[in-house]
């Protein structure tokens, strides 16, 4: 139950551990094309070039900036925790000129300064943003972004990793051009693959480069040549089949559920979790209306070692929970709920270990309080 990797869901398992075949085999060709159409599905698009990135999310962040951004381009980089500051880094390494927009961690992206930034700056190319800030629990509002992008003519290139499979992700209606997940976090597959959907206008810009894009292996115009029409393709890399398999599978399970029913499970379980806390005196770090459903940032109480309490939940329990990165290190715990781990026996379970770990470390607090409304929450679903 921490930020990702959540729980791989036994039939992801059970696909992987399938014969290996060839990249190139007809069999494998036609897996290819399912699953192309079930990323579709999950980003909610018809974007073609729809793709998974042999790579874990950090490669999908890297293929939208590589693909999209040239030297001298100016790109406004909005940061708001760890992911906004590494996308800026992206920028930096491409040779181009970041524009930084900063709102607190544990805020969401301000629109308002956004817009500014773009009066600012007319002739920038790019607005990045992360929509799910993993690093605090923090939702950003990715359709008004891309609504303010496209009256700027800018393009976005927007971070879902930890949005995809656990809150909705409107790829097609909300405008987005370029965007990167992760397997690892809602769509409860093993780490290391990023499905990626870029939108017409974006690939008619990465058709219109000046320069060749500096990495080999995420150029998109030679990774279609794997991943484009069926009846032409040919070798670009060796791809990951086994893992190819589970995220087919991951994804067959997804649409088995149903997008809307799969977000409404996300919120049902972050609401029961989040009375239990309370109940328990515990606060979150996110303003109520940004909160994300899949990713808990939980204020750690005065006078208690947020360390010692994870060990010790990992220790006495066998659970494991995130702790805060950056300048919320000390400051806060991270409780996932993400994809096949957002259940109600986990709710339950984490609620009743971090009361038991907490009531004996002498944080004053009421037996079973946690539970009892957890329970509560769920028998008003
Ligand atoms: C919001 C966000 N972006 C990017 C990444 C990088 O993904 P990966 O660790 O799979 O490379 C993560 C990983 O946690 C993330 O949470």
């Amino acid at each position: 139950m921490g930020p990702g990797p959540s729980d791989v869901n036994p039939r992801v398992l059970e696909a992987m551990s399938r014969p290996t075949i060839g990249h190139l085999d007809p069999m494998f060709v036609d897996m290819m094309d399912q699953l192309k159409s079930l990323i579709q599905y999950a980003f909610q698009t018809d974007n073609e070039l729809t793709i998974p990135v042999s790579a874990p999310g950090s490669a999908g962040m890297e293929t939208c900036f590589v693909n999209l951004v040239e030297p001298g381009d100016k790109v406004i980089v909005c940061q708001n925790g760890v992911f906004g500051a590494r996308m800026r880094e992206n920028v930096e390494r491409c040779g181009a000129e970041p524009i930084v927009v900063d709102d607190a961690w544990g805020a969401a992206v301000d629109p308002q300064k956004v817009e500014d930034a773009l009066k600012n700056n007319p002739a920038a190319k790019v607005l990045a943003f992360v929509h799910a800030e993993t690093s605090t629990g923090a939702q950003s509002d990715a359709a008004t972004l891309a609504n303010l992008a496209r009256d700027y003519d800018c393009l976005t290139i927007v971070d879902t990793v930890t949005s995809l499979g656990g809150t909705p992700v409107l790829v097609d209606e909300w405008g987005l051009d370029a965007v990167y997940a992760g397997t690892q976090k809602c769509l409860s597959c093993t780490p290391g693959l990023s499905p990626v959907s870029f939108s017409q206008r974006a690939v008619a810009a990465v058709k219109e480069r000046k320069t060749r894009v500096r990495s080999w292996f995420l150029d998109l115009n030679l990774v279609m040549g794997y991943w484009g029409k069926h009846t032409k393709r040919a070798y670009h890399h060796t791809a990951p089949i086994n893992a190819l398999y589970g995220l087919h599978e991951a994804l067959v399970v997804l649409q088995e559920e149903g997008l809307k029913n799969v977000w409404a499970r996300h919120v049902a379980n972050h609401m029961a979790l989040r009375a239990g806390l309370e109940a328990m005196g515990l606060e979150l770090l996110v303003r109520e209306r940004h909160r994300l459903p899949q990713l808990n940032a939980v204020m750690i109480p005065d006078g208690v070692d947020g360390a010692v309490v994870r060990s010790r939940l990992l220790d006495e329990f066998g659970l494991e929970i995130g702790a805060g990165l950056g300048h919320l290190a000390s400051k806060v715990w991270r409780i996932g709920l993400m994809g096949y781990s957002s259940n109600p026996g986990n709710v339950l379970y984490c609620l009743s270990a971090l009361e038991a770990v907490l009531g004996s470390m002498g944080v004053p607090l009421e037996r079973g309080a946690a539970a009892a409304a957890a329970e509560g929450r769920f028998n008003r679903n």
